[in-house]
């Protein structure tokens, strides 16, 4: 997967953001073992709770088109500390990417790679069921 490439999509997602009440874009895209990129953004609600987060976007399309496993994520937002994904969203991801690379970026240009499990160390999933 071209990190590059994957980064310009969420940053292209983040400009279709729908967030007229926290002002605060998020573009995310992911990429499946077959090099498939599909992306996200956060779309927010007059009823704040029903916000959907760019990453579980990105991830719902994935897997409602028939992603295979999932095995990259950018997250791209416009701020100086890089932006990692919520709680909620870091459950759904391994749920279908499982340890993927996670590549966090911001609009200056700026990048750090991680794996899930460094921000994610103890999941719950199958396993334990
Ligand atoms: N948000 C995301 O889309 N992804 C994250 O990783 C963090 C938060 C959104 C939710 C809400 O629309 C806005 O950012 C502020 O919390």
């Amino acid at each position: 997967m071209n990190i590059d490439t994957l980064v310009e999509a969420a940053s292209q997602a983040r400009e279709r953001a729908h967030a007229p009440f926290s002002k605060f874009k998020v573009g995310a895209a992911v990429a499946d073992q077959n090099g498939r990129i599909f992306t996200g953004c956060n779309i927010e609600n007059a009823s704040y709770g029903l916000t959907m987060c760019a990453e579980r976007v990105a991830v719902f399309k994935a897997v409602s088109e028939g992603a295979a496993k999932l095995t990259h994520v950018a997250v791209v937002a416009d701020t100086d500390k890089l932006t990692p994904p919520c709680g909620a969203c870091r459950q759904i991801l391994w749920e279908f990417c499982g340890d993927a690379e996670l590549v966090l970026g911001n609009l200056a240009g700026q990048r750090i790679t991680l794996s899930l499990s460094d921000i994610f160390p103890k999941p719950f999933d199958a396993s334990f069921l």
